[in-house]
């Protein structure tokens, strides 16, 4: 079942009316072995399927470039299964790292080859080598004690005072001296509300924090749901170290996930994975307060990251589908789709074909500078985030065991 229909040939009316026809033979199979079974991926959950607001398909992939080089995949796989997960990658302002934090809960730092990996923090006085590092994995990607053991995922460090913040999934905001050990949590709540999935963070040159939220329905082990409903109760946060409080920026976006301030700090850019989208929201001048579109984007982002040059490199899960941008229009269709008795990850196959790694440079207007494709997976897969440092590219990914480099430019 290809459901992935890109015929040339077929007009206008046919294409539109080819895809309900096979979903609603689906649907029809579906419904009849639905939810009295429960054996759908879905099944008891409160799964509520919801519009959201992603670009048509079309018009976002015909002016997509490509690069038919494929000139990702000439990057080096570095520290294989000396890492596991690396979402983010920092450098201290004595140049050292990669800083990253693994999928164990631990932040860990690359202190040359004579020392080589060291651990420099946790998020909680529950990790243990023995729960955490040598416990049970629910698979290659996730231990099973992950809600306990922390996983941070956005680093930044204060350049002033030389502490590290971190946005961990379940922990919230916190942040540890340059010397490392237990951080200190800052934010775990907001106006009474739990943060239940901090994903990155961005520091303001007069002290304040930028951070994601990206579900209050879905923390990190669950956030594939967020992509399935298309919900959208993800949040922009800031935490004001003067007064340690932590203010509402903007409310319902859907699965918000990098932040990026400008180099003049008179905007930041944020991604919107469900909507797969790069946005703007202004700090300073006339449109204080408002949100842009930036780019429209082939498949889902994560992390957004400034060069010295004053650009934007954003890592893309690509690429989108027409049938998913029809289940995205139909939310009805996708309540009983994903009730089918099939394992979530074929259902998501079908819909969601091969994905692979695009790496993309941006101007703050959203105009493409550069697209790097690794079409076969073979440097990366699932990126997380793109560092540009001193002539070369360090890519980190959420879910695989390495770090990729590449020569840039
Ligand atoms: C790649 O794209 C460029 C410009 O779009 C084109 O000139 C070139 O012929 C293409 N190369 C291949 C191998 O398709
Ligand atoms: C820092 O600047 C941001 C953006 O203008 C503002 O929202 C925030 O309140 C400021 N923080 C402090 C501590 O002044």
């Amino acid at each position: 079942m290809d459901l992935h229909l890109e015929k040339k040939s077929t007009t206008r009316e046919g294409t539109t009316l080819q895809h309900p026809f096979l979903l609603v033979f689906i649907l029809v199979m579906g419904f009849i072995m639905m939810d009295p079974f429960r054996m759908g991926p879905v099944g008891g959950r409160d799964f509520k399927p919801v519009k959201h607001d992603i670009a048509p398909y079309k018009p976002v992939m015909r002016n997509w470039p490509r690069d038919n080089m494929s000139r990702l995949e000439d990057g080096k796989l570095e520290f294989v299964d000396e890492v596991f997960g690396p979402e983010s990658l920092e450098f201290d302002s004595l140049g050292r790292g990669p800083y990253t934090g693994l999928a164990d809960g631990r932040i860990v730092r690359w202190m040359g080859q004579d020392v080589g990996w060291e651990s420099f923090a946790v998020v909680t006085t529950s990790w243990s080598e023995e729960l955490c590092a040598k416990g049970d994995w629910i698979t290659p990607k996730q231990p099973k004690n992950e809600e306990k053991c922390g996983r941070p995922l956005g680093l930044r460090f204060d350049k002033v005072t030389g502490n590290l913040y971190i946005a961990d999934a379940y922990y919230g905001l916190l942040v540890v001296g340059p010397e490392g050990g237990l951080a200190t949590p800052l934010a775990t709540h907001v106006e009474g509300d739990p943060i239940l999935f901090a994903n990155d963070l961005d520091i303001h040159s007069n002290g304040s924090i930028f951070f994601t939220d990206s579900s209050r329905r879905y923390d990190r082990a669950n956030h594939f749901f967020i992509l399935l409903e298309g919900e959208s109760t993800g949040r922009l946060l800031r935490y004001d170290p003067p007064t340690k409080t932590t203010k509402l920026v903007l409310d319902s976006l859907a699965f918000p996930n990098g932040v990026q301030l400008s180099s003049d700090q008179r905007f930041l850019l944020f991604t919107e994975t469900t909507n797969c989208r790069l946005m703007k929201y202004w700090l300073e001048g006339p449109k204080t307060g408002s949100v842009e579109l930036v780019a429209n984007l082939p498949g889902f982002p994560d992390n957004v990251r400034i060069n010295d040059r004053g650009q934007f490199w954003v890592p893309i899960h690509c690429c989108r589908t027409s049938a998913q941008e029809i289940l995205s229009h139909h939310p009805w269709m996708k309540s009983i789709y994903y009730r089918l008795p099939a394992r979530l990850s074929f259902l998501a196959r079908i819909i969601g074909m091969r994905m692979y790694t695009v790496i993309s440079l941006f101007t703050e207007n959203g105009d493409i500078l550069e697209v790097l494709e690794d079409p076969k997976g073979v440097a990366m897969k699932l990126a997380s985030e793109v560092r540009e440092v001193k002539g070369k590219l360090w890519i980190g990914t959420v879910a695989y065991n390495h770090i990729t480099t590449l020569a840039y430019p």
